[in-house]
């Protein structure tokens, strides 16, 4: 089976506490394109489980998040009856491993070592191999299915360009072995307003929310028990201006919250735009008002997520994974065997 459209394809690492920043930031854009995007193209939504352990996990719980990512797409309303996307887990499709196999031996280990995410998460300490060739890995996930287009946040643009890299040196050297990534800039360009939405932590607003963050009182996570997550939002911080506005630079903690208002008034199907939201709410002077606001809708809006999360179908999404997987290994070896062939593993 062969993709007979252009291929946009994307992966979130499995994650059991996905916080609004992943979920408003990465995922529902995500679904979003991939809803509007899949008459002319072939959507590739992966689960790049086998690159959930760079650094050390909780082995026990890996099984479970990497289904929880399948039901919180589901959740978010991916279509799982939709012919052209494809939901499926990267260890489920051998042929990953094997062609990053090939791509590393022909990757220099000086290139590999200035990539900034092992720069930065490497430096601590004793790191795995594992970390330090995740983005060869990340190369075979693109170009065993030809993708054309791969949305990414920032942190993963070196990746790319790294991707991009390896394709033209192996078809350089072999002849047309890989359809190679559209670079950065018109990716930017084609996914437009896709890119770029930064959801702050809630006690530190100069930096994004990340699970990093190890008293989680900034961050919501989709799971948080929406009382909790009231008080969260109530004790945000804020400033001493005293008039809510739009003003990311002087007013990053109210800006914040004007964001993450407008996101879970859409998420409620309301077309609203962040404009409409601060312009609603311009020049309010009492700022527990205002929190009091956005915390009831975000109590709301995690009830209703954790609703749809409880009531996805948990078979219909086996069935998914299941048929992608099938389809997906299909594409994946015809590629495989093409560079196979080409290094002289393959008559
Ligand atoms: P990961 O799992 O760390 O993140 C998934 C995607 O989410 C983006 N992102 C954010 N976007 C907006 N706001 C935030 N607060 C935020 N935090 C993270 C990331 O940039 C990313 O696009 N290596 C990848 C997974 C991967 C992949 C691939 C992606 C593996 N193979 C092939 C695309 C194609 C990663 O670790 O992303």
């Amino acid at each position: 089976m062969k993709p007979s459209k252009p291929v946009i394809l994307t992966g979130v690492r499995a994650n059991n506490n996905i916080h609004i920043g992943n979920y408003f930031g990465a995922i529902l854009p995500i679904i979003n394109m991939a809803k509007r995007r899949s008459d002319e193209y072939d959507i590739n939504l992966f689960i790049p489980d086998l690159h959930s352990f760079t650094t050390p996990i909780d082995h026990s719980k890996l099984y479970d998040s990497i289904l929880n990512n399948a039901r919180v797409y589901t959740a978010a309303g991916l279509p799982l009856d939709n012919p052209s996307i494809h939901l499926y887990r990267q260890s489920r499709i051998p042929a990953h491993s094997e062609l990053a196999w090939i791509l590393d031996c022909f990757t220099g280990f000086g290139e590999m070592s200035r990539m900034t995410q092992f720069k930065d998460k490497g430096s601590k300490g004793d790191a795995s191999v594992g970390l330090f060739n995740y983005p060869v890995l990340m190369a075979a996930d693109i170009l065993l299915y030809g993708a054309t287009y791969v949305p990414v946040g920032d942190d993963q643009t070196q990746h790319l360009e790294f991707t991009r890299d390896i394709a033209e040196r192996m078809n350089r050297k072999f002849g047309d072995l890989f359809i190679v990534p559209k670079p950065v800039i018109q990716q930017h360009q084609f996914f437009g307003k896709d890119q770029g939405l930064r959801i702050k932590d809630l006690v530190n607003p100069a930096k994004k929310m990340s699970k990093s963050d190890e008293s989680g009182k900034g961050i919501i996570f989709l799971s948080d028990d929406p009382k909790s997550a009231h008080k969260k939002i109530m004790s945000a911080t804020t400033d001493s201006i005293g008039k809510v506005q739009y003003d990311k630079e002087n007013q990053p903690g109210i800006s914040n919250l004007l964001e993450i208002l407008t996101l879970v008034r859409q998420d409620a199907g309301r077309e609203v735009t962040l404009e409409q939201t601060a312009n609603e709410y311009f020049g309010m002077d009492r700022y527990g008002d205002f929190k009091r606001i956005v915390a009831d809708e975000v109590a709301e809006f995690l009830e209703n997520f954790q609703n749809r999360l409880a009531a996805v179908d948990e078979q219909a999404i086996e069935e998914k994974l299941a048929s992608s997987e099938k389809d997906m290994n299909a594409v994946a070896n015809e590629t495989l065997y093409r560079v196979q062939k080409a290094v002289g593993l393959r008559k």
